[in-house]
């Protein structure tokens, strides 16, 4: 079925190498259209997710920005959807077989630091698998025993945050717990998540990032905060203000995704 995909997409957008792959969270989707080259629907990659999540936008974009090829998912499939932590598999082995070294996800989540309010982006340092799910359970054999130190690559890390700095672009940086959703979280499951060393709560990524550190993709991940979490502001929350305000995040992972793009050696 990969074959079949890709010979679709080469086809279509020409066989250059990719330099790396970006996915697009919740009203981020117009990142994909800074991105000079060619979109492709899902619809016509055979078993890409349906990515029926509004706000989000399935489509596949390969093209240049600021001098690198990149392909872009412009929407992603979430366990919430079908139940399957597994859903994101074949988009990410496209990329790498595309000749992505890496991803780097963005996703729109609530904070829990009263010092990163709404419009904030938030670098990822880690994870807390707060569902318990894995996308690597069932793998048969010993490549599954993934090592998860350093998942959020150091070096990338590095790179984004001086791109922010040269850009004068407020980057916060901190620990994301991922929640399963599609239910928000109640305030006592915040404070819970607080304890435990959480910065900011989402419902995608962590099995995104599982998943392409199992193939040895290097992996970054930044958050537009559309919401304080549950129970720490009078802030309404609910799908329609995450659209709204992703938009405020998504400017600020613009800038620091151009500039990381032009100085990637
Ligand atoms: N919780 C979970 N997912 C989210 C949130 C939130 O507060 N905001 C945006 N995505």
């Amino acid at each position: 079925m990969t074959d079949d995909i890709l010979a679709t997409i080469r086809d279509r957008a020409g066989d250059a190498p990719v330099r790396l792959g970006l996915i697009l969270g919740s009203g981020l989707g117009h990142v994909a259209d800074a991105v000079d080259g060619v979109s492709i629907d899902y619809a016509d990659l055979p078993g890409f997710p349906h990515a029926g999540v509004s706000g989000h936008s399935p489509k596949l974009t390969i093209g240049t920005l600021e001098g690198q090829r990149i392909a872009v998912l412009g929407g992603r499939a979430h366990y919430y959807e079908a139940g399957d932590p597994k859903a994101m598999r074949l988009p990410l082995e496209v990329l790498k077989a595309l000749g992505a070294e890496g991803v780097i996800a963005t996703n729109a989540a609530g904070s829990l630091d009263p010092e990163m309010p709404t419009g904030s982006a938030m670098l990822l340092t880690d994870h807390i698998n707060f569902s318990g799910l894995n996308p690597l359970i069932g793998e048969p054999d010993d490549s599954r025993f993934v090592p998860m130190t350093d998942a959020y690559d150091p070096d990338w890390r590095r790179g984004l945050v001086a791109a922010a700095d040269a850009t004068g672009t407020p980057l916060s940086q901190g620990v994301y717990a991922w929640y399963s959703g599609p239910s928000f979280e109640t305030p006592a499951e915040i404070r819970a998540i607080r304890m435990l060393g959480a910065d900011a709560v989402g419902m995608s990524t962590v099995p995104e990032v599982i998943l392409a550190r199992f193939m040895g993709l290097r992996v970054s991940a930044i958050s537009a905060i559309t919401n304080m979490a549950a129970g720490m502001s009078d802030e309404k929350i609910g799908h329609a203000h995450t659209k709204e305000m992703a938009p405020l995040g998504a400017a600020k992972l613009e800038a620091i995704l151009r500039n990381f793009l032009a100085n990637m050696q």
